[in-house]
């Protein structure tokens, strides 16, 4: 059975754990939440690195066949050291600006803005990633301190009556500039695409499915299903708060907007 590790500051990475349930069925899930560390957008580069590090060592010991950095951050600042250092296959994600070289209608209907977490903003992986894909800027880049632990807060609390307005409150700046479409480039924000999606009042695109392909393909493995989500699907899930593995549901990944 193919076993599969995957680790995210906190919750964020969930958002890639229905396109990984859908496609591949049968694989062993094996998912670490970094939340005694989160927010991991304000952190220096050290300290996601050696995080990293240390939670990739913990899914090794688990022996995954390969391990997805379910976290925008953590990559921009660590999958080239993950790599040098363990050498089980790693696969990361980025924000998705090929989107506008693959759909170059987007780019002449209107403007798109890249929302990513601060960390992710300004780190060089990503402005290289800038200078390779949208080498004439045509996107506009935000980094948003506080929205990821927005999101984060919202599956703590069994009333999720104020997140909409915290989410408003984060993107407000933004609302004037009428954006046409966004690139949702934190793990933590397709969780509530829907949301993001009515205040600003645009399109959203992350590259969820192709991180889960990319893994597959890492294993080559033929593609996918795509089967409806058994009621059963578990998961192991550890916080790093509560420092002990457990089996979840997979209705669990999931709260009310
Ligand atoms: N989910 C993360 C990302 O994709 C990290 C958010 C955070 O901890 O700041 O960047």
């Amino acid at each position: 059975m193919v076993k599969i590790g995957v680790f995210d500051s906190g919750r964020g990475g969930f958002s890639l754990l229905k396109h990984l349930f859908e496609s591949y069925p049968d694989w062993e899930v094996f998912y670490i939440a970094d939340h005694a560390y989160a927010p991991y957008g304000n952190k220096s580069r050290k300290q996601v690195q050696e995080r990293s590090l240390y939670l990739s060592s913990m899914l090794v010991d688990k022996e995954v066949d390969l391990i997805i950095v379910g976290c925008n951050t953590a990559t921009a600042l660590s999958i080239n050291l993950l790599r040098e250092t363990l050498s089980t296959p790693f696969v990361g994600i980025e924000p998705y600006l090929n989107v506008i070289n693959i759909h170059p209608e987007l780019v002449h209907a209107g403007r798109g803005v890249v929302l990513s977490t601060q960390g992710t903003n300004e780190s060089e992986r990503f402005l290289e990633l800038q200078a390779r894909l949208d080498p004439e800027s045509i996107l506009d880049y935000v980094g948003l301190p506080r929205l990821a632990s927005i999101i984060e807060d919202a599956f703590d609390y069994s009333s999720n009556c104020d997140l909409e307005k915290k989410v408003q409150k984060e993107l407000h700046t933004y609302i004037q500039n009428k954006y046409d479409f966004a690139i949702l480039g934190c793990t933590h924000y397709p969780l509530i695409r829907s949301l993001i999606e009515k205040i600003l009042e645009v399109k959203t695109y992350s590259p969820g499915e192709f991180v889960v392909k990319r893994a597959s393909q890492l294993l080559g493995l033929k593609a996918d299903v795509l089967e409806p989500l058994s009621n059963n699907r578990t998961f192991n899930y550890y916080s790093t708060l509560h420092n002990k593995w457990e089996t979840v549901n997979h209705s669990n990944i999931a709260f009310n907007q």
